[in-house]
């Protein structure tokens, strides 16, 4: 070149290209124990709660304080429970998830829709038509969470709330590395982050219920705001 400059960077290949999805964390951080399709996984229908009734009445009674009435409401990574207040009624609940069997046993559900998030992060969704999201014990499977929540900060209105919620339990060889390295505390920390980076405001953690061994499960919630215009 004539300022002498090389074209070709001489350490191109050796260092690993910026990516902000991927949050500064090692390779492998999103790897899975079982990296079998996740269609296959969730192919049967699990028509069972994931965590105990103590942590899905304190799950409900944070529901019933930040969800808003006659809102259009979506829970992402569904199944046959939304763990909605039974006397609030909402405009639509757009369930998603991986199994047509379990969403189809939700009562709550207005709409439905299948797909592997991890093949496919981009939500069927138009910009700003919902008023709230949940994920419920569900986001230690994704593998591109940041991509996932930032499709969530489009879809939601403006200041519109997400509430992230998790226990101490998962299927194990499906979550993803990092979760499987973290605790409790750490795990709230990962969230944290990942909406942090989707752009979501007002990001604020909640102990709903605390662990007692072979008594109780934990339960937390992060509750972030969609990003203003
Ligand atoms: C433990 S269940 C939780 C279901 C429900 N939220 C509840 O509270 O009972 C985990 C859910 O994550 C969803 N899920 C797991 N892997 C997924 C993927 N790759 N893409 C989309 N959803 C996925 C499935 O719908 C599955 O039902």
């Amino acid at each position: 070149m004539a300022d002498g400059r090389l074209a070709v960077d001489p350490h191109a290949g050796l260092v690993a290209t910026p990516d902000e999805d991927a949050l500064g964390l090692p390779a492998g951080a999103f790897a899975r124990l079982d990296e079998e399709a996740d269609e296959e996984f969730y192919e049967p229908a699990r028509l069972v709660y994931h965590i105990d009734q103590n942590a899905v009445v304190s799950l409900t009674a944070l529901y019933r304080t930040v969800l808003p009435a006659g809102g259009a409401v979506l829970d992402l990574m569904s199944s046959w429970v939304s763990h909605l207040p039974p006397e609030v009624e909402y405009g639509t609940v757009i369930g998603h998830g991986m199994n047509a069997e379990e969403l189809a046993a939700n009562p709550r559900l207005t709409r439905r829709f299948v797909q592997n998030l991890n093949a496919d992060p981009t939500l069927p969704l138009e910009d700003d038509s919902l008023d709230a999201a949940t994920i419920c014990v569900s986001i230690q499977y994704l593998q591109r969470p940041v991509a996932v929540l930032r499709e969530l900060a489009r879809a939601l209105r403006p200041g519109a709330p997400l509430i992230v919620s998790f226990s101490n339990r998962c299927f194990w060889t499906k979550a993803v590395a990092v979760w499987r390295a973290l605790d409790d505390s750490g795990h709230t920390k990962l969230v944290e982050t990942y909406l942090t980076a989707a752009g979501f405001t007002d990001i604020a953690a909640h102990r709903l219920a605390v662990y007692i061994e072979d008594e109780q499960d934990p339960m937390y919630a992060v509750v972030g705001r969609a990003p203003p215009v």
